[in-house]
């Protein structure tokens, strides 16, 4: 580290000092570390996620599980549920097997690369969690990092080709001591003032150094190659409701929304066309229509209310007959939820 990226280090601790955003899993600048579970629960639960829809998931969970044996203990059904709403559900598996992992062992490992070693938790989580847990230093990158560093250093190459020369710069200017602060500060800095559109370049502790700004551009950092347009699936869902109750499904383990409670489909998840078909043609009435974003497509999902009374056919495939009045702890998955708030209104 020479003395302009050592200067970047301490400008942002500085700044960090007074402006450090009041989380539910940090300790204030400087101060001990928050226990390596809070960390550890809050970058899982953060990754693809704002900050904003994360605290009341985090302090749900610190409550019902408040340790990582408790988590460890816990039915994975239950977890699921409680997961439901924050997307991205391959995540809530993988630190289901940390959280066992983990308790088997005891503790937390306290390094980079032993933490590495523990089973769904990735490069970027070790990294978060050595440096903000165990003052580790670390080198820890994730969106707002990205977009801070790419515009300090002006990095013209686009993401992701850029992440490679984006990584090496961050790793000269994370500092000694307090990787962990310097990471969060990183992190702050992106979400509120070096913002993907719009900086406020003015307020900026680090505006001297920046050469994206000397340059009189900074919003044109990160550079991205144009986006490709995101395919559209098409799907049904079905909704039968007999008594009051709801005939929900489980979804299988490893595929998309895989372990989450669900409205049983025509198995569009596995299928790019929309050809499912539907069991007892002729039986249904159209509910209407729900649109969701998937990270890589969108889904049309049409919404089909069974109107027939053959419940023997039906009842053939596994699943359960959910109260309505109890719908909202099934933990159904946004795109769910949807559609049952769609077949709930329909009905009235
Ligand atoms: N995003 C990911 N990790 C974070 C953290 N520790 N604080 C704020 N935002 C974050």
């Amino acid at each position: 580290m020479d003395a302009s990226e050592d200067e970047i280090a301490s400008s942002l601790l500085g700044w960090y000092g007074n402006h450090a955003r009041v989380l539910p899993w940090r300790s204030p600048p400087g101060q001990e570390p928050p226990e390596p579970y809070r960390v550890w629960l809050s970058e899982v639960m953060l990754q693809q996620t704002t900050v904003a829809a994360v605290i009341p998931y985090f302090e749900r969970f610190t409550a019902r599980w408040p340790d990582v044996e408790a988590l460890a203990a816990a039915p994975e059904e239950e977890i699921m549920a409680a997961w439901a709403g924050l997307g991205y559900y391959a995540r809530a598996r993988n630190m289901v097997a940390c959280a066992k992992a983990v308790a088997e062992l005891g503790e937390f490992p306290r390094t980079e690369e032993e933490l590495r070693e523990l089973p769904g938790l990735g490069a970027y989580t070790a990294a978060a969690v050595a440096a903000i847990a165990f003052g580790r230093r670390a080198v820890v990158v994730d969106a707002n990092v990205e977009r801070v560093v790419a515009r300090l250093f002006a990095i013209d190459e686009p993401l992701p080709g850029a992440r490679k020369a984006i990584r090496a710069r961050t790793e000269e200017i994370t500092p000694r001591q307090r990787a962990g602060d310097f990471a969060q500060a990183m992190m702050d800095l992106g979400a509120t003032i070096c913002t993907p559109r719009e900086p406020h370049c003015l307020i900026c502790p680090l505006s001297m150094q920046c050469v994206a700004r000397l340059a009189g551009d900074p919003a044109r950092y990160p550079v991205k190659l144009p986006k490709k347009a995101r395919p559209e699936r098409r799907g049904r869902a079905f909704w039968i409701e007999r008594d009051g109750a709801v005939w929900l499904v489980r979804r299988a383990g490893e595929g998309m929304l895989g372990g989450m409670r669900a409205l049983p489909d025509d198995g569009w998840s596995a299928r790019a066309d929309g050809s499912g078909g539907s069991p007892l043609e002729g039986q249904w009435e159209t509910g209407g229509v729900v649109q969701h974003g998937f990270t890589h497509f969108g889904l049309r999902m049409e919404l089909a209310l069974y109107r027939g009374r053959d419940w023997a056919a039906l009842g053939r495939s596994a699943g359960e007959w959910w109260p309505l009045g109890r719908l909202d702890e099934a933990g159904l998955p946004t795109l769910f939820a949807k559609a049952a708030r769609l077949a709930l209104a329909t009905r009235d």
